[in-house]
């Protein structure tokens, strides 16, 4: 029969809604494995019917060793679409299409949304699904990653970048989650590390399972790679446009406003309730940050690894802002290694997005021990030091309880550059606890008196009278004010909109030498 237009287009629908579909046998091993499918995630992801696709069509040169097909799409859904309404480029991979492992075409993909989504300033997220390297492609496909990569450090701080890990994720395919600003895994599906368990096996004798290895639990507990960990699919993909709601689309613009709700007149008496007087008696500094932020509504990056501090996205009077907070309940708030190194992260994202920060402090210190030292606390708290010195954002401190020593000038004091900063009237800034500096600077006195108790407590009465009040601070201007607990959320809603429009200039240099 003649080919007529009709005919055309309804061959080229034909075509198009088969590659759509995908294999059938394909689909029905992904949800035997508890996974969706790539376009059914960028349905979860997206808001609906906004999804532009590019490269359906596109497929592998066939140079490949025994490549069975050349499956249009070649592994990988590409495109960009809308979430609540504002772009985002992204990409899923596709397990079941060689795996979803990379090649050539599969990785030209990629690079082409990344380089639309960097021109266009719009967020980029990868959900990834796939065996890794596409071992028929060569080194080809480790070119491809390379691209990926270098893409990824090429937007790093311009455009805000999410990966979502949804399955495997292998090899040198890890360095795309582990460049990115933020990475979600899913419990029991996802699975992430450099090598494999069989390779462990033979190097080392190590018997692990894949998820033992680098299962969700692994990296959001122990390894802090993975900022998210969610139950299922549905929920992750739910989380991911959460975040996005609290991020601008790039370092220009200002993340979307709710609108100003009365902040800065909220008071709040349950404040003053949840922290203790008493210097050393634990409670959740998340009920503090509830209080603080609108509609007591966060979101916690890292929640359990280095639970010793605490660092969330949330609002304050419509606007994005990120909270740092020493957490009293976990190690007594100390900062050790993984703390300094979660929340320097964060100060730095937020620093590069131009989202003011909120430091709640209340902190005894370092921990002590070899294990901190031989690992490189000296190293790793530099970075959380270097970090706070760095941003130029809006910058508002609270010293909630205390703040001793090295401890109180990383957590954002005046010297490294808070903006404005505010004390509880509770509050002790000091080198040392009372008893710790009597025992430094009475040493031989104390060994000497006649009545060593007495005249202990008669030097730390001293102390704490000369120097554990926030009105020494507060004489000397490293404080701005001393506060009422329940003022605390207006003060600080206050404090952000006289500091809006702040601007900073980075000196003209290629980049620091942060210690990493
Ligand atoms: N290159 C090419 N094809 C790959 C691949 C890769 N890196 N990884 C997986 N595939 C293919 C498999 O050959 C299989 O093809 P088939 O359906 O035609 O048989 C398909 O993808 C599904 O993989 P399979 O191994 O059956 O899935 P699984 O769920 O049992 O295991 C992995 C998943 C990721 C654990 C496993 O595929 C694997 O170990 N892949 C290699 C990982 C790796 O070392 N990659 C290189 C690192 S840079």
């Amino acid at each position: 029969s003649p080919r007529t237009m009709d005919s055309v287009r309804e061959e080229h629908a034909r075509l198009r809604a088969g590659i759509v579909a995908g294999r059938p046998e394909g689909v029905r091993r992904q949800h035997a494995l508890g996974k969706r499918t790539a376009r059914e995630r960028l349905d979860l992801l997206l808001d609906e019917g906004s999804f532009v696709e590019v490269d359906l069509y596109r497929r592998h040169l066939g140079t490949g060793m025994r490549l069975s097909g050349r499956p249009h799409t070649d592994g990988v859904v590409a495109g960009s679409g809308t979430v609540d309404g504002r772009r985002v480029f992204v990409y899923a991979q596709d397990f079941t299409v060689f795996g979803g492992s990379l090649g050539e075409a599969h990785a030209a993909k990629i690079h082409k949304v990344m380089d639309l989504a960097l021109a266009t300033g719009s967020p980029i997220i990868s959900l990834n699904d796939s065996g890794g390297a596409r071992i028929q492609e060569g080194v080809m496909s480790l070119h491809g990653y390379g691209g990926i990569f270098r893409r990824i450090v090429a937007a790093s701080g311009v455009v805000p970048q999410i990966s979502v890990v949804l399955g495997p994720c292998a090899g040198g395919a890890a360095y795309s989650p582990a460049l990115a600003d933020f990475t979600f895994m899913v419990r029991g599906t996802a699975q992430m590390y450099l090598t494999g368990p069989d390779v462990v096996q033979a190097v080392n004798g190590e018997r692990v399972t894949h998820d033992e290895l680098g299962g969700a639990a692994v990296h959001g507990e122990r390894s802090g790679v993975a900022a998210f960990v969610c139950d299922d699919e549905e929920s992750c993909l739910e989380e991911v446009r959460f975040l996005l709601s609290l991020l601008p689309s790039n370092n220009l613009d200002r993340a979307p406003s709710t609108g100003p709700c009365g902040a800065t007149e909220d008071l709040r008496a349950e404040l003053a309730r949840i922290v203790p007087v008493e210097p050393n008696r634990p409670y959740d500094v998340r009920l503090l940050v509830e209080e603080l932020l609108d509609d007591g509504e966060f979101l916690e990056v890292h929640r359990d690894w280095a639970r010793n501090v605490v660092c969330a996205f949330g609002r304050v009077d419509g606007e994005t802002v990120g909270v740092v907070g020493n957490q009293p309940s976990v190690l007594a708030g100390v900062l050790d290694i993984p703390a300094a190194e979660k929340a320097a992260r964060f100060v730095r994202f937020c620093d590069a997005f131009g989202i003011p920060l909120v430091t709640l402090v209340d902190v005894p210190g370092f921990l002590p021990g070899t294990g901190q030292e031989y690992g490189g606390i000296v190293r790793h708290g530099a970075k959380l030091l270097y970090a706070y010195c760095e941003a130029t954002v809006p910058r508002v401190q609270v010293i909630v309880r205390k703040a001793y020593g090295g401890a109180y000038i990383v957590m954002d004091s005046r010297s490294i550059g808070t903006d404005l900063s505010f004390a509880w009237p509770t509050n002790e800034v000091a080198v040392m606890g009372a008893d710790g500096a009597v025992n430094v600077l009475f040493r031989r006195e104390l060994a000497a008196a006649a009545d060593p108790v007495a005249l202990r407590a008669e030097l730390v009465a001293e102390y704490a009278e000369a120097l554990m009040h926030p009105q020494y601070a507060a004489e000397r201007g490293l404080v701005d004010d001393v506060i009422d607990p329940a003022e605390t959320r207006a003060v600080v809603a206050r404090g952000l909109a006289v500091l809006r429009d702040k601007r900073g200039e980075p000196p003209r240099r290629k980049h620091g030498n942060i210690p990493l």
